[in-house]
């Protein structure tokens, strides 16, 4: 593993994505109430993810995390394949699966080189991953290699001009009186796991243009609203305040597309 990719892996290492906020204990009461968190701030996921459509389906989900979602798709009937680059994802999903008698076939792996033949799958499932691997045109490009023809997949990746990453630039570029960082920059270094990217609408086409038909979605999250715990990373006095304070009325109105989330769909 590169050092890009170790730092990633070990930033997961220390608590898979939504650990410390929304996972109290790791047996079947603390998934549940994980799951109902999640589905309850990010609701958008179950029309994204289509679990109900996922019955006889071989599926591959790539970055399980704590496996919220990888528990639907069990609980649907799925054939279904997970990868993580930590072993504490794969170890909390496996755990999971197990409380509810389900089943998968989990293993650790790296997006960048999947452990799979080509055309495995008919369908390829990821939610927030493939922005933190660096290079993550060769993580698209694994997608593509192991769907089937006709195949398709929906990845969510991070959108470039959103609020979270305008009040990340205003925490640490203008308040930090650094006014010249990028906001490369700032989602690389302050957002999650060291590296961390976010693209343009213009740009997810571009990565994803080997693909027959691409969608592309912005959607307004939690983060951009101010209605939750922010990440694993951000705390404090201003963000409490601000969270009292957001005009998260004007912002659906006037900024719906300003949302950090990009939900891309398409087809081999
Ligand atoms: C933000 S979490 C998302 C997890 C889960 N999909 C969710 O929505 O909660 C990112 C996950 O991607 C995994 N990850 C990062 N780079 C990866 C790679 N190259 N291959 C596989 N998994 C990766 C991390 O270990 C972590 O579990």
């Amino acid at each position: 593993m590169n050092h890009e990719k170790q730092e990633v892996h070990d930033f997961w290492s220390q608590a898979s994505c939504g650990e410390e906020l929304y996972l109290t204990d790791a047996d079947m009461a603390g998934y549940t109430t994980q799951s109902d968190q999640r589905y309850a701030l990010e609701p958008y996921i179950l029309d994204f993810a289509r679990f109900r459509e996922a019955r006889s389906s071989r599926i591959l989900e790539i970055g399980v995390g704590l496996g919220a979602d990888h528990q639907q798709f069990a609980q649907a009937g799925a054939d279904l394949f997970g990868v993580d680059l930590t072993e504490r994802a794969v170890e909390h999903t496996r755990k999971r699966l197990a409380v509810f008698g389900l089943n998968s076939n989990l293993t650790v792996g790296d997006a960048e080189h999947l452990d799979f033949q080509d055309e495995s799958f008919d369908r390829v499932y990821s939610w927030g991953v493939l922005h933190h691997s660096p290079d993550t045109p060769r993580a698209i490009a694994e997608v593509w290699r192991v769907l089937k023809r006709g195949g398709g997949a929906s990845i969510m990746i991070y959108h470039k001009w959103s609020l979270v990453g305008m009040m990340l630039w205003v925490r640490y570029a203008l308040l930090g009186l650094r006014p010249l960082l990028t906001l490369k920059e700032i989602y690389a270094h302050y957002l999650e796991s060291p590296g961390t990217k976010a693209y343009s609408v213009a740009e997810a086409k571009q990565l994803f243009s080997a693909f027959s038909a691409v969608s592309v979605k912005t959607v307004l999250t939690h983060g951009d609203l101010l209605e939750s715990g922010a990440g694993q990373r951000h705390r404090g006095g201003l963000l409490s305040l601000a969270r009292k304070i957001w005009p998260r009325g004007l912002i659906r109105r006037f900024f719906p597309k300003a949302g950090l989330f990009m939900l891309i769909e398409t087809r081999k």
